[in-house]
């Protein structure tokens, strides 16, 4: 076993993002702009009572955003006419692909609405693939018991289990994990893989370095990663295989060169960004 150790530790920029949001960033900052295959990890924020605040409509191509609900709901609508709700718990895995033109707001209530957006790279052959949607309900994600810890499973192998995202080129593995005592626990991560941990309102130590809640720890290469905290403490454990490709990015668009940016943009500015429209795929349920 080659236990992983931190290579370094980001923490969380609050900034305001979209429309009387908050998000606590840590990759897609200026200094961090990624970490391959990862673009970009925003921890969602919104106090009670911030009507109106949200997400509308806006594109994007060339990558996947994966949203993972704590607190709260979220709407869901693109210009495909697809439309859902993510609640507590509940995933969605979403392949950009070629272009998805949409709005992601939260639904008026009492409840605060918290949650996690990773965006996740797509290797140059599939940028521009047709959009796809894995929409994951909190019911469908296995709980894996391990000792020591409970995980729910959004995606990869933990323990015999399988997440139910599948189908993504990079391997991903995306787990939320509970320590159900105090003390240490092993995980397995794939060797080669790039991966981070990320606490839920809860320090912990991870390979003997105290790491603050929202504060992203980027772990070294190895097979598996030793984490200390309190019973309770939870964080998230993300890997992928990264993609060694270049990356060129503006915004809410990512592809390989500045060539293909402008051909974004134009295709924006001059209303073809969907044009060769096909429906979106979909599995999974839907609420
Ligand atoms: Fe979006």
């Amino acid at each position: 076993m080659k236990q992983r150790h931190i290579k370094n530790m980001i923490a969380a920029q609050t900034q305001p993002e979209g429309r009387g949001m908050t998000v606590h960033r840590t990759i897609g900052m200026r200094s961090v702009t990624e970490l391959d295959p990862f673009l970009l990890l925003d921890e969602m924020d919104m106090p009670k009572g911030a009507a109106g605040a949200g997400f509308p409509e806006h594109p994007h191509r060339g990558f996947e955003t994966v949203t993972y609900m704590l607190e709260g709901q979220m709407e869901h609508r693109d210009q495909a006419g697809n439309r859902g709700l993510i609640g507590p718990g509940d995933a969605q895995w979403m392949t950009a692909g070629r272009g998805i033109v949409h709005s992601e707001m939260p639904v008026a209530s009492k409840e605060p609405l918290r949650g996690f957006q990773l965006w996740v790279n797509l290797p140059a052959a599939q940028k521009m693939i047709a959009p796809r949607y894995q929409d994951i309900a909190a019911d469908q994600l296995p709980l894996v018991q391990g000792d020591g810890y409970a995980a729910k499973l959004l995606a990869g192998d933990l323990l015999g289990e399988t997440g139910p995202i599948s189908e993504v080129k990079i391997q991903p593995f995306f787990a939320d994990i509970r320590l159900t005592k105090e003390g240490t626990i092993t995980l397995p991560v794939q060797l080669g893989h790039t991966a981070f941990l990320y606490g839920i309102d809860s320090d912990l130590t991870v390979a003997g370095i105290p790491v603050s809640s929202r504060t992203l720890a980027v772990l070294t290469d190895g097979d598996s990663v030793q984490i200390s905290g309190k019973k309770g403490a939870r964080f998230i454990l993300v890997s992928a295989q990264p993609i060694g490709e270049p990356i060129a990015r503006m915004g809410p668009f990512v592809m390989n060169t500045r060539a293909e940016i402008k051909a974004t943009v134009r295709d924006w500015n001059n209303g073809t960004f969907l044009k060769q429209k096909i429906p979106a795929s979909r599995s999974g349920s839907r609420r």
